[in-house]
């Protein structure tokens, strides 16, 4: 783990005296803020993305002309989210929230673990798994009273296949999710931009709205991003559910 001192502090030092000083802070996740809930990202070598071809599963014409075989994927990840709890990246980020350093939470995981967790103003990017809905005539269900033994499930109003509310590829964001969440960036002054490789837009281009409003960019990810040494101010390697809980800690420390 990177704990680098700079300036006579370490990275966590800083990044908790950032969080202090600033008036408004806030959280872009990605996919490797849930890994030490056991739920793989999509990019790193055991990631969805080596089992499964995006272009071929998580492409919104690929759902269309082929439902069932796509179900089967959405069918595995749905089953392992309902197996996994909170991890404690999930815990610091809902402890900063609720010590009223944490003005919201941007993202791009549909798992539903931030809340969880105990974050009430998270914003999905890309959705939510927790819900299905029907593309033809807007019906919607909660996925937990789905029962997977008719896979694809079909809409119980007009029969039309039904989606988990999720983005797939070729979709665009909803509305409010991008518009609140780009409002935030712009109103910022500090982004912890945590687990994401940081190159699906238009998410991966909240850090640098930021950015150019004055913020500072502070990564927290196991390895560099395209934003690192770029956009980021700074990088604190190692893993979120490791690097978060002492950031809060060192912020504790700060203000008593
Ligand atoms: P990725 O899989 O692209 O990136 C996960 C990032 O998390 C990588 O940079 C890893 O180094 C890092 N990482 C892994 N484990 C970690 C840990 N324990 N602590 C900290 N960092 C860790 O996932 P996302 O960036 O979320 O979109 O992917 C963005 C979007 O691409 C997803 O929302 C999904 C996907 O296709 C859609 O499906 C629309």
């Amino acid at each position: 783990m990177n704990t680098a001192v700079d300036n006579g502090e370490t990275l966590i030092e800083r990044a908790a005296k950032d969080i202090v000083d600033s008036h408004k802070t806030i959280a872009l996740t990605g996919a490797g803020v849930s890994v030490e809930s056991g739920i793989p990202d999509f990019r790193s070598a055991e990631g969805l993305w080596s089992k499964y071809d995006p272009e071929e599963y998580a492409h919104i014409n690929s759902f269309q002309s082929n439902p069932e075989k796509i179900w089967h994927m959405i069918k595995e990840m749905m089953e392992l989210v309902l197996g996994v709890e909170p991890n404690p990246a999930h815990v610091a980020l809902a402890e900063l929230e609720q010590m009223g350093l944490l003005s919201s939470i941007i993202t791009q995981n549909v798992d539903g673990l931030h809340q969880r967790g105990g974050s009430k103003e998270v914003i999905e990017f890309h959705g939510s798994n927790q819900w299905l809905v029907c593309l033809q005539c807007g019906y919607r269900q909660e996925s937990a009273s789905l029962s997977f033994e008719a896979i694809p499930p079909r809409c119980p109003q007009c029969s039309s296949i039904l989606k988990p509310d999720v983005v797939f590829f070729g979709e665009p964001i909803p509305w409010e999710a991008q518009t609140r969440s780009f409002e935030e960036a712009r109103t910022c002054d500090v982004v912890l931009v945590v687990g994401t490789s940081a190159v699906v837009y238009p998410a991966a281009g909240i850090p640098t709205t930021a950015k150019q409003s004055g913020a500072k960019i502070v990564e927290i990810n196991m390895e560099p991003t395209p934003l690192t040494g770029f956009i980021s101010d700074y990088l604190i390697q190692g893993s979120a559910g490791t690097i978060l809980p002492r950031i809060v800690e060192e912020v504790k420390k700060q203000i008593s």
